[in-house]
Formats: C-alpha cells, structure tokens, sequence
C-alpha cells in the first residue's frame, strides 16, 4: 500500500473498491485477500465469463429490467474487455479477488454506472456455476474429439498389423497367442466407454444454473429460459440452492477422466514392459524416447511412464472434488472455490495424454518377428488341444488334464507341443489323430477362435468395422461447443 495513505475507509480507487465496501470499516487485509484470491487460476474462466454476461444483460434488457441502451454499452464494453484479455492487454488485479470482479470492474471502468447494472439479478455463486458449466462443455467436447482421433489411431494401427500375432498373457504369464491387432482394439473398446461416459456428462453439465442469484431466486422479472437459449444450454436448473452448491457436474467429470487415465495408464504400462529388452515387442522413435545423463546406452520409454504417473494426479483431482465437498452445508460455501485447480488440472492432463499419445503411437515400430517368437513358446496352444479332444468327445476336465500331462512330457523331452509325434501323443488319449497338427500352431489357434468377439482375423476385422463406423459418428462429441 501507498505509504503515507490516511487510513480512512475505501480509499482505493474507484474501480478497486470491493463491491461489499458499503458494509465495511476496515480494508482487507493483504494476507487476507492474496489467501482468497482466485484470479490467479480462474482468470482462465474470462472467455466464458464474458459469454455469460453478454447473455445475461440481453435477458436483462429484454424484459426491461435495464434499458436496451445501457445493455449495448455493456455488451461492447465487454467485448472491448474480451480482446484486451486475447491480447494480453487486461491488467488482472488479485485485490479484485476473482474472474467475475475483475472483469466487472473493469467493464464500470469502461462504461461508467451503466456497467454496475450488469450484476442485476445474479451473483457470483450463480455466475462460477454458470462458467464452470460452460468452460467444462467445451474442453469435455475436446476431450471427446481427442479419444475419437485416438480410437482411430488404434483402429489403423490394428488394420495396419491385422496379421501379426503375439502372445496374449493372464496373470502377465504366457496365455494364448492373439493377434496384436486384437490386444489394440481392447484399448479402442475401453476408450468406447470413456467416450460415452463423457458424452452422457454433458447431459447434466449442460443446465443453466444462473438466475438462482444467490441461493434463493430473485423477485425481478428474469427469464431465465431465454439466457438457456441464448447460451444453448438444454434446460434450467430447477432449485436455485441445488443450482448454487452442486459440483456434481465437476465431480462426474473428474471421475470420468480418472477412468480414462487408468485405461492410458494400463497401455503406458504395456507400453514400457513391451519396450524392456526382455519383451523387445516395440521400438520407441528416439524423438519420443529420452537418454539418461550418465548412462550413455540408455533410451527410456519416458512418455510412457509419465502418462502412467499423471494418473496419480487425476486421481487425486477426483479425491479432491469429492473431499471439498463431503460435509457442506447448503447452499454455496467458499470451499468451493478449491474446485478449480484440480479440475483445471484433470483437463489438462487428460488433454495432453491423449495429445501425445495420437503423435507417438503411429511411429511405434512392433516387432512382429519377436511376438510370434514369443507367442510360439511356452505352450500356448494347450488350451487348442484340450478343445481339440473335446471336439473327438472327450469331457472337458478330462481334457484339460490330459492336455495338462502332454505339456508335463513336453517339459521333460524340451519339445514343443507341435514337435512330437503322432505315436507319442497317442500314448495320452487314443482320441488323438493326425488332424491334431493344424491346432497346433499359432497361426491355426488364431484362425480357429472365430467365437464372437475372439481373436480370428475374422472376428477382428468386425471389430475394426464396427469400431471406424461409431468414429465422428454424428452424437460421438457432444452437440454443441
Ligand atoms: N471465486 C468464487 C468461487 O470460485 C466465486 C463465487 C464467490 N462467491 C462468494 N460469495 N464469495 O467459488
């Protein structure tokens, strides 16, 4: 503060007042008001703060609760205040503690008393509500776009690699062999249901929740469903202290992106292990890979491993939305204003995930020789061959074990199961001719799992086909921006 300022009541300048000056005796304290300031982080909310006030003076100029003159003044004001922001031209003051307060002093700055009409008929707690719900139906429509251009990443790379087989692991021990196109379209399925998961939270982000004011509603003349319409929003809430004191819309998002990380963070899992020079399954581009500063030989799959840890933040986003608001009272409480930053933070970690997972995952180069390699060993055709005598008749448990002693004699001898002999494999059930061969290899395991949703090529290709259909299908992003 200036020094030698007399200590007399508001002697800021007008456009630094606080609004609720009128009832006070005492300035704020600095350490108060850089505790409670949000601007810092919420200024990210102008673009859609200023959408909600342009629509909120045309309802208040339409059902003559201010005059249509002093409604174009403040609607130019504020898009005059909209390119100073673009340009990095506004000065943000954290003693005007938050988004709505700097931009509505700026806009009576601007315009004079007509701007100090804008805040007629709503308050700030509608106005935070208003802007979340707005800045969250963007970035989620982002996110749907994004999760649709990595389906189709998975899609073209399955299409690309339709022939290669590998091992396919339960307990990450060796299983069946399966195609890797296959192994990728799981992940397309599980990015399915995220993407639906996104789209149905739009349904209930997508309520206006301005007009409540404050908690309880206004005795002027609003029209609340005009500002609906105005801001596309599919209806209005219908309690004004719900309206005022939900964050389930944040919370459902925060849980959405959570599951959505788990499931990046499972291929950034694989994607790692798959990259060991144990599994040796994938080459990682070196523009994508990182060297170590002491270890010359090094190159680590880093992008990988920092989508498996950015979970633990997105994670922790959800605990914290959810923790915030275990236990408020209703209606709004400035605890709430804690749910930006870890909703800010879940947007942007899901956002760049998903970037650079589009980027990379084209340029990742399988090594097919390897996964064949792999899938041939370790008996992996066992399960065939017990279905092949279930084929002949015999009762599956029967065949399970006695499958279960022919792999037992393969350890013993160092064979593979499709290396004994006819004679040999007699020795374990007479049922056992020479049409066994076929089911022995990967190539005839792959081929005979036609079963819906299996790994035939068949059965693959119906995924791709039905997984490019659902792609950019109109509904796949939400209706509106
Ligand atoms: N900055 C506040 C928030 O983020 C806006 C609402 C403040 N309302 C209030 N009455 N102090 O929640």
């Amino acid at each position: 503060m200036l020094t030698g300022m007399k200590k007399t009541r508001n002697k800021k300048p007008a456009s630094e007042k606080k609004p609720w000056a009128g009832r006070f005796r005492e300035k704020t304290a600095e350490a108060v008001e850089s505790f409670t300031e949000s601007v810092s982080f919420d200024r990210r909310l102008w673009r859609y703060d200023i959408a909600g006030s342009i629509a909120h003076a045309g309802m208040l100029a339409k059902t003559g609760i201010i005059t249509p003159k002093d409604a174009e003044k403040i609607i130019t004001g504020l898009m005059e205040i909209a390119g100073e922001i673009s340009q990095g031209k506004f000065k943000f003051s954290k003693g005007l503690e938050d988004i709505h307060m700097n931009i509505e002093a700026a806009l009576i700055k601007k315009i004079g008393p007509a701007g100090g009409k804008l805040h007629t008929a709503r308050s700030r707690n509608d106005q935070i509500a208003l802007d979340l719900r707005l800045y969250l139906r963007s970035e989620v429509n982002g996110i749907i776009t994004l999760i649709n251009d990595f389906q189709k990443t998975l899609a073209d790379a399955a299409e690309k690699n339709i022939n290669a087989i590998m091992p396919g692991y339960t307990h990450l021990q060796k299983a069946q062999p399966v195609l890797l196109s296959h192994h990728l379209l799981a992940y397309a399925e599980m990015l399915q249901r995220d993407r639906q998961r996104f789209h149905d939270c739009l349904r209930r982000i997508n309520i206006l929740p301005l007009g409540s004011c404050a908690m309880a509603g206004t005795s002027l003349p609003t029209d609340r469903r005009f500002v609906a319409k105005l801001l596309k929003f599919d209806g209005v809430s219908a309690n004004s202290i719900d309206a005022v004191s939900d964050r389930d819309f944040a919370i459902e998002f925060a849980s959405n992106a959570a599951i959505l990380m788990m499931h990046l963070s499972r291929l950034g899992e694989e994607l790692v292990l798959w990259s060991t020079d144990e599994f040796c399954f994938i080459d990682i581009p070196d523009a994508f890979t990182t060297g170590s500063s002491i270890m010359p030989q090094k190159k680590n799959p880093d992008v990988a491993e920092l989508i498996r840890g950015k979970t633990g933040g997105v994670y922790g986003s959800l605990m914290a939305l959810l923790t915030i608001m275990k236990g408020l009272p209703l209606s709004y409480n400035r605890d709430m204003q804690e749910d930006k930053q870890p909703l800010f933070g879940s947007v942007d970690t899901v956002k760049s995930c998903l970037t650079v997972l589009c980027e990379m995952f084209p340029k990742i180069n399988f090594n097919k020789d390897k996964m064949l390699e792999g899938a041939s060993k370790s008996y992996t055709v066992a399960t065939d061959v017990a279905e092949y005598l279930v084929g002949k008749g015999m009762p599956f448990r029967e065949a399970h074990e006695t499958t279960g002693r022919l792999v037992l004699y393969c350890i013993k001898k160092g064979k593979r199961l499709d290396e004994l002999e006819l004679k040999e494999m007699k020795g374990f059930s007479n049922l056992i001719g020479k049409d066994i061969y076929p089911h022995l290899s990967v190539e005839g395991s792959v081929r005979s799992r036609a079963s819906e949703g299996g790994t035939s090529q068949k059965e693959v290709r119906k995924q791709i086909k039905r997984l490019r259909k659902g792609l950019g299908a109109p509904g796949a992003a939400g209706p509106r921006n």
